[in-house]
Order: structure tokens, then sequence, then C-alpha cells
């Protein structure tokens, strides 16, 4: 078990689900609804939690009725919130999702109006005993200098990244993290049309960081500081019900596979696994956790 930070966000999620996406401007009946839980670094320590490790996550918290239900599923989870900073009259970050039954796509419309988690909340966190921070690339200025302070304080503690979208300066981010984990969306915005083309163009760049580039349906490749280059096929599970979280999923696994020191490929093939597992299963909790012995 290894004890992991992650910054990032935790939102209020509101999934319709609908027979197949609508046309601009259409009315139509969604067959379902579910509210929950969501975020990017909520959702990677959510995982990370159901495989065994202790997490604490830093983020900010409204203090409406949401910030309540986003707190009761961490607390849930186990996941320690004792760095979490919350503001009165901030409303919970928000998504509204419509998630098609036909493809098991997600289409998610995000609204936020809550100050993000700042270099002096990060500064409030004893770092001494962590095995592992992870980071979102947002909140670029202030995210640079926890990067900053983690390395300079705390040089052996591995550092992830998630690079999700293209955000100004987003850049000045990749040489500070350990191991970068980039989605198909940003490898796309730089022109590129497959993972493993991306990470070459990357590699000269980075040459200090282990890079990963997720690619849905089409599973994922990494390049290991050594300049290994491996891929894994994806795990389609036997019904796709829910794509969304896959990549936070993904996330998760291979913080936890790195942790568990596997070699690029198993971790690739790890999260696949993982991220497979999770399309089958609405929400995310679907890991069975280890019976104990005996029992
Ligand atoms: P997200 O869009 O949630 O950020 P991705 O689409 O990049 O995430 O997917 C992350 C991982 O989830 C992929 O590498 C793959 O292993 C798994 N995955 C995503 N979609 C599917 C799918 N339709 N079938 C099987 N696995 C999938
Ligand atoms: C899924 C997710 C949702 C959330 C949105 C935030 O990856 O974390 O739970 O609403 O993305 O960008």
């Amino acid at each position: 078990m290894a004890r992991i930070l992650a910054v990032g966000v935790a939102t209020l999620d509101i999934v319709n689900s609908v027979e197949a996406y609508p046309e601009e401007d259409a009315k139509i009946r969604a067959t379902a609804q579910r509210v929950g839980r969501g975020g990017n670094a909520a959702n990677t320590l959510v995982v990370l939690s159901q495989l065994g490790h202790r997490c604490q996550w830093g983020g900010t918290l409204g203090s409406d009725f949401a910030a309540g239900l986003v707190t009761e599923d961490l607390k849930a989870h186990g996941i320690d919130l004792g760095a979490c900073r919350a503001y009165r009259e901030g409303r919970t970050p928000t998504s509204y999702i419509v998630h098609s039954t036909r493809t098991g796509s997600r289409t998610i419309i995000h609204y936020r109006d809550l100050p993000e988690f700042s270099r002096e909340d990060f500064a409030r966190i004893p770092l001494d005993g962590l095995d592992w921070i992870h980071f979102e690339g947002r909140n670029i200025a202030e995210t640079a200098l926890m990067l900053q302070r983690t390395k300079q304080a705390h040089p052996a503690i591995p550092c992830s990244l998630e690079v999700e979208k293209p955000r100004p300066e987003i850049e000045s981010l990749f040489g500070r993290a350990d191991v970068l984990l980039f989605s198909r969306d940003y490898a796309q915005h730089q022109g590129y049309d497959d993972a493993r083309a991306f990470l070459q163009y990357l590699r000269p760049r980075f040459p200090h960081a282990d890079l990963i580039c997720a690619w849905g349906e089409e599973g994922a490749s990494g390049m290991d500081r050594q300049g290994k280059m491996s891929s894994s096929a994806s795990c389609p599970p036997p019904v796709l019900v829910d794509t969304l979280g896959a990549g936070d999923t993904f996330n998760a696994a291979i913080i936890d596979a790195f942790l568990r020191r596997y070699t690029m490929e198993e971790a690739l093939r790890h999260a696949c696994h993982l991220a497979g597992m999770k399309c089958g299963h609405q929400g995310l909790d679907f890991i069975t956790p280890p019976r104990a012995s005996g029992s």
C-alpha cells in the first residue's frame, strides 16, 4: 500500500443516458439519469483507493448541496480530505453529461465558477512520507510552483501529470514531472493522429520522463526513459456500458503499476485491462476487493 496525493478537481456529474446522441436543437427523452461525484483527480483517487492505496485529495470545494455529495462520496472511498479547501458561497463545478447507450460515448459540458487549489493550499500539505503525487494539467502557473516545491524539497517523490487539454503554457509543466499522461485529444491538437508518432516527437524534448498516451478503444502507447516504445491494445468489455472516467481509471492504473515497479509494457497492459473493465460497468466502483484469507 502506498500513500498517494492527487491535486485537481472534484465535480458534480449529472449523467443523462440517451439511446443515441441527439442532433442540435432536438428535444429527446433520457432513458436514465445518474447524479454523482466526478472530476479527474477525484476519479483517479477513487480507483487507487480500491486498488488498496492510502489516498489524499488536494482540491477545492464549494458549500452548496453538491459539495456534501462530493465529500460524502470521497469519504466513503476512504479518501483523506484534510488538505482540501472549502469556499463559503462557492459552487461545485458541474458537468452535464450525455451518455449514448448506442456507443457508450460520453459528451461533457462542464461549468465551473470556483477558485482553483492554490500554491498556498498546497504548501500546507506535509509531503513527507508520500510515495506519489499526481497533478492535473490545469491552473498552470500555480501547478508549476507546486511541482517546483515538490522537486526541490522532496526530489525522490515521483510526480505524474495528466495532460488532457491543450491550455496556454501547459508545456511549461512537462519538464517538471516524472510521468506525463497525454490524452488523444491533446496529441491530435498537436497534429498527430497516432500515439507512437506523438511520443517519438516528444522524446527528445522531454528525455527525463516516462511518456504515455491513451487512445480510447485503440488502447495506449508509452515510451520509457530509455526510449523503449511499447503499446497495448484495449481490452473491450463483453458489453460496453459507460466510458465516463475511463481515462481517469487508466491514469490510476499506471500510477499503481509504477508503484509496483512494472515495466512500461506491463503498466500499459494493466492500465488497459482496468480501463476496459471500467467501460463494462456503470460508475467507478468496479474493482472487487481481494477476499480476506480464510473467508
Ligand atoms: P478518456 O476519454 O476517458 O480520457 P480514453 O478514451 O483515452 O479516456 O481511454 C483511456 C483508456 O480507456 C484507453 O487506453 C482504453 O484502454 C480504455 N478505453 C476507452 N474507451 C474504450 C472502449 N470503447 N473499449 C475498451 N477500452 C476503452
Ligand atoms: C471524467 C470527468 C468527469 C468530470 C469531467 C471533468 O473524466 O472527470 O467525472 O465531470 O471529467 O472534466
